[in-house]
């Protein structure tokens, strides 16, 4: 089976890395071509553009930043649309909006191809580890076929229903991850103001009920005064943009009356919304989701 991978940042190339280790016969394209280099060097055969990629592959992943992007890279001009063949399968892996994703499972069904929306959870670490957890959405005897791919690539490989449930199932993991994130921050910036010794605190409390995926990955990271990325806090203000775009849908197909309804509603997603948009306006989108903390020295 020949595959295909577009989208060699944070998360797509060490992906690629593991389908080459896996043994899988690999053809990549990235926007900025240099990105790929180290995955040549490894076997890999460089496209020239999304629709050559899409020519030469029978399962092709994209992993993107955003709705748009996607939508450029399977639409646009020299897309995918353009040389995928019948019978092809797309894996788009970014996080984009479900209904999204349910449209373009769609329009690449007119040409007798098909799609499963898999985003992915884990972190650079968990895609340089192979452990990801992914939850997918799509036809389910698609989702079998595929899966010795998606276990090159993680652990957890969770069905999830039709076209949409993976990215609707991810949106949940985001808002939890960001309000760990928005726990995580306040806690170690209020464990500074009463003037603690950070490390020793989070000894103290990693191990009790306040542990968590952040406080083990990302608070350290904290303490060695690492802010580079791993997830940019701009792709986790866009996952909570995502976030409260499904939340008004929601809302609104439960027929309920007041606009401001999500708000009360979600607290907590209007509150990790505003904390990571004010984070990007600040200029902090660049750093990883643990320079949150920024916000909070700033203010102090
Ligand atoms: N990083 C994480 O921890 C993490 C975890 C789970 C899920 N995700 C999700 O995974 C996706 C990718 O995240 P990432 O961290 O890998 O992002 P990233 O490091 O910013 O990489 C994005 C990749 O997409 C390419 N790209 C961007 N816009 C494009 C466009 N319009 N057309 C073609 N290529 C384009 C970039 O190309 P260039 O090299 O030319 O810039 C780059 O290769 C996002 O949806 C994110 O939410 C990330």
């Amino acid at each position: 089976m020949r595959l295909g991978v577009i989208g060699l940042g944070t998360m797509g190339r060490p992906m690629a890395r593991n389908l080459l280790k896996a043994g899988f016969s690999l053809a990549v394209y990235n926007r900025t071509a240099s990105k790929a280099s180290p995955l040549l060097e490894l076997g890999a055969a460089w496209a020239p553009s999304p629709a050559d990629l899409a020519q030469t592959s029978d399962v092709i992943l994209t992993i993107l930043p955003d709705t748009p992007d996607v939508e450029a890279v399977l639409f646009g001009p020299k897309g995918i649309w353009e040389g995928i063949r019948p019978g092809g399968i797309v894996i788009e892996m970014s996080t984009i909006a479900p209904d999204a994703a349910v449209r373009f499972a769609r329009r690449l069904a007119e040409k007798a191809c098909e799609m499963l929306d898999a985003p992915v959870s884990g972190g650079e670490r968990g895609a340089i580890e192979g452990t990801l957890a992914i939850m997918v959405g799509g036809r389910e005897d698609i989702f079998h076929q595929c899966l010795p791919i998606l276990r090159a690539l993680g652990q957890t490989i969770v069905y999830t229903g039709p076209s949409g449930n993976g990215q609707k199932t991810k949106l949940v993991n985001q808002l939890i991850c960001a309000l760990n994130i928005v726990a995580m921050a306040e806690g170690l910036h209020l464990a500074e103001m009463l003037g603690l010794d950070l490390e020793i605190t989070l000894r103290a409390i990693s191990q009790g009920a306040a542990a968590s995926w952040m406080l083990s990955n990302l608070a350290p990271k904290i303490l060695q005064n690492d802010f580079a990325p791993g997830f940019k806090i701009a792709l986790q203000r866009k996952d909570l943009r995502l976030v409260r775009e499904a939340i008004r849908r929601a809302c609104r197909h439960e027929a309920l009356e007041r606009a401001d309804r999500e708000r009360e509603a979600f607290p907590g997603a209007e509150l990790a919304f505003r904390l990571f948009c004010e984070a990007v306006a600040e200029g902090l989108g660049e750093l990883g989701t643990q320079g949150l903390i920024t916000l909070y020295r700033r203010r102090a």
